[in-house]
């Protein structure tokens, strides 16, 4: 233990902007073994499931209150035709997914089993329209389809396919990567599509939208002005128009090249430190964008979604180069709890975040085997499930009076401990970790305005950066208690081993 500890002031009783519970969203693709393998298997298989909707894994993402799940698509949703897949999956059309890896979609998992997904989950859908290749009127039936009360043509349709009542879904994408696979459009031509499909995605009844635009890839800050400025209403009250509430962006955490990414399991110390500063930076490119949309919109009317954020690393030895399938390991888990305290402090503009994605895609929660269909729980998984006490939780301001430890990595010096605090329902939650490989570190929490009592911590950490669950050993990653906190007269005193990540939760006295 060091003899210096980092003094943190936190004011128990200064609540702050509430940590929207969609920050903590998911996001599930047609992409290799994500949807079908991972999350679907189809009635007749030996796995238990519920209309081919594996139950392990709904149960594994019900214990992390999973608040949304966004689908079809990433880059699959400007190629996805919504219509192929409904009615008797026999009869459903199969096209090639062409992005990921060629391989023939057969549309058996469509939008019926992706609304009984959400159900059993008790997550709101996210859905992502195509407007890449698909129609307005496509988009705009979709939305009939889901969401309408009474009798109309689409309502007809989705009651022949045997659902009575409409689905609530406010959150509709507005396309996705329009720069890129989305369409390969400017700024400027997206923002006229998006006003089209925007205006011609209707409120039904009760069901208002929340219609997410297209957003930049990382620090495209010209995007996001454009967006700003061409989808809303300019004036001293900027009053977002009706077809835009919400605007999202991208950030991978890749710290090799485009082409060789570096592999998810065999790093060094140095590669670990070049990873942690790229996951630091969405810090950078929140506020970047956040400052933009604050000279169109000071009243913070319009929402910034980071709906697809983690890291993505070459895949793994012998596995299909389009399905993007890689192991998660200790250094995945602090990418994932540095992201989480960023994402807190940034709460009174950002409104939803979708770690890429749920099972056996890039930053994975599960892992499931392709042979024996064991399901592993993820390192990342572990912080989204110590962390769930923030959703919805006031954010609690910390102070660092004197900075916290920091290392140099090449040019930059990258901060090694990260912390983050909320309060809810009479209870504080406490997040902090040390990203330092080397050195431990302890933290003065020095609480004011009011005390804790019934205090618990827990540690997720490992012997190595590279450890990793496995089906053969799934516990080597995993939370466990931990004994290195102590009262103190002012509050609590933490203690931080190397590259580890720590909660400590209490109730208000
Ligand atoms: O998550 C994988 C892909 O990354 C998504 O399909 C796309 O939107 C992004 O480029």
């Amino acid at each position: 233990m060091t003899d210096q500890a980092v003094p943190a002031i936190i004011n128990l009783d200064v609540p702050g902007p509430v940590i929207s519970r969609h920050l903590y969203g998911h996001f599930a693709e047609h992409l290799g073994r994500c949807i079908y393998d991972g999350f679907y298997v189809g009635e007749d298989s030996d796995i238990p499931n519920a209309g081919g909707i594996r139950l392990d894994v709904v149960e594994a993402l019900r214990a992390l209150n999973i608040p949304n799940l966004r689908w079809p698509g990433g880059c699959f949703a400007d190629e996805y035709h919504w219509m192929d897949g409904i009615g008797p999956r026999d009869r459903r059309p199969a096209m090639v997914n062409t992005h990921w890896g060629n391989v023939e979609e057969n549309n058996h998992f469509g939008t019926h089993e992706f609304m009984a997904l959400c159900e059993l989950l008790g997550a709101e859908p996210y859905i992502s329209g195509n407007v890449g290749s698909g129609t307005v009127r496509e988009m705009s039936d979709w939305v009939e389809y889901l969401t309408r009360e009474g009798d109309s043509p689409m309502v007809r349709l989705r009651k022949a396919n045997g659902r009575e009542e409409p689905w609530r879904v406010r959150f509709w994408g507005l396309g996705n990567e329009a720069w890129g696979c989305g369409g390969h459009m400017s700024a400027e031509q997206y923002a006229a599509e998006a006003r089209r499909f925007g205006t011609y995605c209707r409120d039904h009844g009760e069901n208002k939208l929340y219609r997410i635009a297209a957003g930049a890839n990382s620090d495209d800050y010209a995007w996001t002005e454009t967006l700003m400025k061409q989808l809303g209403g300019l004036g001293c009250a900027y009053r977002p128009a009706a077809f835009m509430q919400a605007l999202s962006m991208h950030y991978y955490t890749i710290p090799g090249t485009w082409q060789d990414k570096g592999d998810a399991t065999v790093f060094d110390t140095g590669d670990y430190y070049r990873t942690m500063v790229q996951a630091a930076r969405v810090d950078e490119l929140i506020t970047g964008h956040s400052a933009v949309m604050d000279c169109y919109d000071p009243g913070r009317n319009v929402g910034l979604v980071l709906d697809e954020w983690g890291t993505w690393w070459n895949v793994e030895p012998g596995t299909n180069p389009g399905f993007l399938y890689q192991q998660n390991t200790l250094r995945d888990a602090l990418v994932a709890s540095v992201h989480f305290d960023v994402f807190h402090r940034h709460a009174d503009r950002l409104v939803m975040a979708n770690i890429a994605q749920t099972v056996n895609v890039l930053q994975a929660m599960i892992l499931t085997d392709p042979g024996s269909g064991a399901l592993v729980l993820t390192p990342t998984y572990h912080v989204f499930e110590m962390n769930k006490g923030h959703q919805d939780a006031a954010l609690l301001r910390i102070d660092l009076p004197a900075g916290v430890p920091d290392r140099a990595v090449e040019s930059v010096r990258l901060p090694t401990v990260s912390m983050s605090a909320s309060r809810k329902d009479g209870r504080v939650l406490i997040s902090l970790s040390n990203l330092d490989a080397a050195e431990t570190a302890d933290i003065e929490l020095d609480l004011r305005g009011g005390a804790l009592t019934d205090v618990r911590s827990r540690i997720l950490t490992s012997g190595g950066l590279q450890d990793h669950n496995t089906p053969e050993v799934p516990g080597i990653v995993a939370p466990r208690v931990h004994e290195q906190v102590k009262e103190t007269a002012s509050g609590l005193r933490v203690h931080l081993p190397v590259h580890s990540f720590v909660t400590v939760e209490g109730r208000l006295a």
